[in-house]
């Protein structure tokens, strides 16, 4: 027996004369919870989404509705569907494939959905796209069922994207993102360095604050470059203000006095050593110069916009495109998944806000540099 041809069908956005096949395709396709021919309507006229339906000759198979919030660098898949005769067939993967594209175009960065916990032929189809559960919701849907949230980030590292190829390195402890970053970016600028465990205490040791918030001490930017700068490296340090950093965080009066030492320590080995430190805050502009310039730049960041929590973090800034900068972050966020900690983009937008530490608005980085070697 001759193999079936392979099933033909196209992908192309919804309009207005879709509705009454679309509005078909959610009676077959759901028990409860369908949407309208007036809602059908409404998405199909809006402008904040995207909306593509399958159909070979003149006959709708299947849909996928995402909606895009304004102001959020989110994607969500708000329905998607194919008719049973054209199930089993690819046409639900091709369908969000497709609208995984689109929406990644519309400057979204993940994609996030919900499915019901009983929906096996959704969930393994999620799964094999590469989404992960990342919590879930009770009594979601209109038979109470409960509802899986799940998530795929969905920009990744683009063609066009100015960057070094940069190994990651994950933390191996809660204080010690700043050696991690600071190894990510040598390791970039100079195959020769291999980041290791052992370094990464020895980097610690050199530039830790020895306080910070209420435990250990985290790293200190001019100890972090000295450190980068006895290993060979050209570093340079901008930091938004003259004081001694990280003071605000701590309120013990006899630690607040170790960390003024140990600033002032780091300040007097910077001017003995030719550190630059300028003590200016820096743009997105002169990030994105630095980089194309092929340094790499480790950032101090508050993790709130990340994880809601507003802790100091060092990240390494690894590549920027029209719409984002990319960042290799040292904090593993999924075990499985160490890609997602890798070339996160960051919309330009969000950088700036997420490169602010503290109550005293703190914004530093330093700037590291290949070493003119012969
Ligand atoms: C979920 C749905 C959209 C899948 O569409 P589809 O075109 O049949 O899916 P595909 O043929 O593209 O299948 C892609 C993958 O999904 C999974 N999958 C699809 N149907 C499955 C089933 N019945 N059982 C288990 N896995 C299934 C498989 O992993 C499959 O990959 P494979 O073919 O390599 O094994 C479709 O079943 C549907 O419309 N269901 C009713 C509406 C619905 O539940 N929508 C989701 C709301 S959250």
């Amino acid at each position: 027996m001759p193999n079936p041809a392979p099933f033909d069908f196209q992908i192309r956005n919804a309009v207005e004369c879709d509705v009454d096949a679309l509005f078909s395709l959610e009676q077959q396709s759901f028990a409860g919870d369908r949407l309208s021919r007036r809602r059908l309507r409404h998405w199909v006229r809006a402008e904040n989404r995207v909306f593509l339906v399958a159909e070979a000759t003149d006959q709708l198979l299947g849909y996928a509705l995402v909606l895009l919030r304004r102001g959020t660098r989110l994607a969500r898949l708000y329905s998607i569907a194919v008719g049973p005769a054209g199930r089993g067939k690819g046409i639900g993967k091709a369908l969000l494939s497709a609208a995984e594209d689109a929406s990644s175009r519309s400057g979204r960065l993940y994609m996030r959905l919900e499915v019901a916990e009983a929906n096996r032929a959704a969930i393994a189809l999620y799964q094999q796209l590469g989404y992960r559960t990342f919590g879930s919701y009770a009594n979601y849907y209109e038979d109470a069922g409960n509802a899986l949230r799940m998530q795929k980030r969905i920009r990744y590292r683009p063609e066009n994207l100015h960057t070094l190829e940069v190994p990651w390195y994950g933390q191996r402890t809660d204080f010690t993102c700043g050696p991690a970053a600071a190894m990510m970016a040598m390791a970039g600028l100079d195959a020769r360095y291999e980041p290791n465990a052992t370094d990464e205490l020895a980097l610690w040791r050199e530039a830790t604050t020895i306080f910070m918030t209420s435990g250990t001490g985290g790293c200190h930017p001019i100890g972090l470059a000295l450190a980068m700068q006895k290993r060979g490296f050209d570093c340079a340090v901008y930091v938004n203000q003259s004081g001694p950093l990280f003071i605000h965080s701590v309120r013990s009066a006899r630690k607040k006095s170790v960390i003024e030492q140990v600033d002032a320590d780091y300040r007097q080995q910077a001017a003995l050593s030719g550190l630059p430190v300028v003590t200016e805050d820096f743009s997105q502009e002169q990030c994105q110069q630095w980089l194309e310039d092929g340094a790499l730049v480790i950032m101090l960041i508050s993790t709130y916009r990340l994880d809601g929590k507003k802790v100091p973090h060092w990240v390494t800034l690894t590549g920027v495109d029209d719409e984002c900068f990319y960042l290799h972050d040292p904090d593993v966020d999924d075990e499985d998944n160490p890609l997602d900690s890798q070339y996160l983009p960051i919309a330009r937008d969000d950088i700036t806000r997420m490169s602010i530490f503290g109550g005293e608005k703190l914004r530093t980085s330093v700037v590291v540099r290949q070493p003119d070697r012969p």
